[in-house]
């Protein structure tokens, strides 16, 4: 069993030339390039019914043999983390609230119904991982080795049951700004044509399924120019709820941070609650609640919305420019980064890298 988890090691005999991962890390873009390894623990029912986790090993990284009739290729019975590993000056390298992260996929793992993975197998999956690539730990602004635990249903049965034979994996892939390029302000198109998620729903939960379904509106919102897609609860007044892959949070002139209440169909952000701890540290009021399209507006308009910005693991914190929909445009007062964007960004980027001060333990040595 994987309770003392020992993760046997099969090296790749056949890495990407250190050249190549220079290269690589010279100009990492955002989810492009894999490590040389991938961690792997698998999850199988016996005839008494009991489940267990075993075979803990990293291997070489490479494609998954699976049979056609997995249920995940079916019926979507997946679940995925996002976190990442940053090298800092004296070379330790360290994760960002990784208990966090193992909670949150076992409370997906619970609505998808796939097997709770014991978070100290979470964590040494990453640790192994992270001891065969850590070489591969970009280090420039923003930069860091993305880490992206996933769960996938195996077993081959077309029955729509929960799998008996399941499979946990992390894939690693150095990161630097996941809309590509600098750092600058993105555009955002607010559908009315999709909703993401609604009540009882699967919109807690990391499950691909979710980002599948934001897919449809992000063409709309490439078509029109923008780089991410905002949806409303159409059952609730328009209230905002989130992007198509991240929190997002409004800054206003008197000091208050706001961002949609988590109302059981909005993802449970890390940085999401990363940004509200510093943020009340910083004296920003926090709060999080309904806010609407309206508010918004007229907020921007009556100059008491300063600044608006997404956040996520992989998007860190990124201003947001304007929303366009189809009758008009909130744009953003100012341009560039807002202040308090800035500020709150560079302290959160400053713990996770080690040049500012971790007061609230969250980093964990890997
Ligand atoms: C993350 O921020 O880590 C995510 O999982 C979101 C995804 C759109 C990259």
């Amino acid at each position: 069993t994987a309770s003392e988890p020992t993760f046997s090691r099969q090296r790749n005999e056949n890495p990407k030339s250190s050249a190549e991962r220079e290269a690589i890390l010279a100009n990492p873009g955002f989810g492009d390039y894999f490590t040389d390894h991938t961690a792997v623990v698998d999850f199988k029912v016996d005839a008494n019914g009991e489940g267990g986790w075993s075979n803990a090993r990293i291997e070489p990284y490479g494609p998954i043999a699976m049979d056609p009739a997995a249920a995940v290729l079916h019926y979507g019975q997946e679940i995925f983390e996002g976190m990442k590993a940053y090298r800092h000056a004296d070379g330790s390298v360290w994760t960002f609230r990784a208990e966090a992260n193992a909670a949150r996929l076992n409370a997906s793992a619970r609505r998808l119904a796939l097997p709770e993975l014991p978070p100290e197998v979470f964590l040494e999956s990453l640790r192994e991982l992270v001891a065969a690539d850590q070489e591969w730990i970009p280090t420039g602004d923003g930069e860091a080795l993305y880490l992206r635990p996933f769960m996938i249903a195996t077993e081959a049965f077309l029955g729509v049951r929960p799998a008996r034979e399941v499979s946990y994996r992390v894939i690693a892939s150095p990161a630097g700004n996941y809309f590509g390029g600098e750092l600058k302000p993105v555009s955002i198109w607010l559908t009315t044509t999709y909703a993401r998620a609604g009540e009882g729903g699967t919109g807690e939960a990391k499950c691909g399924g979710n980002y599948a379904a934001s897919l449809a509106a992000q063409m709309e919102a490439e078509a029109q120019g923008c780089k991410q897609v905002l949806f409303l609860d159409p059952f609730n007044d328009n209230a905002i709820e989130e992007l198509g892959g991240m929190n997002i949070f409004f800054v206003f002139k008197d000091g208050r941070l706001v961002t949609p209440a988590l109302n059981g169909h909005i993802l449970h952000g890390i940085t999401r609650s990363s940004v509200m701890q510093l943020a009340a540290d910083r004296g920003l009021q926090v709060q999080e609640r309904k806010i609407t399209i309206d508010e918004w507006r007229d907020g921007v308009a009556a100059g008491e919305i300063t600044e608006a910005f997404a956040c996520g693991t992989a998007a860190v914190i990124t201003p947001i420019g304007e929303l366009k929909m189809a009758d008009g445009v909130i744009a953003s007062p100012g341009e560039g980064i807002g202040e308090v964007t800035a500020a709150i960004r560079e302290q959160l980027l400053g713990i996770q890298t080690g040049v500012v001060e971790d007061l609230h333990g969250w980093l964990t040595r890997l």
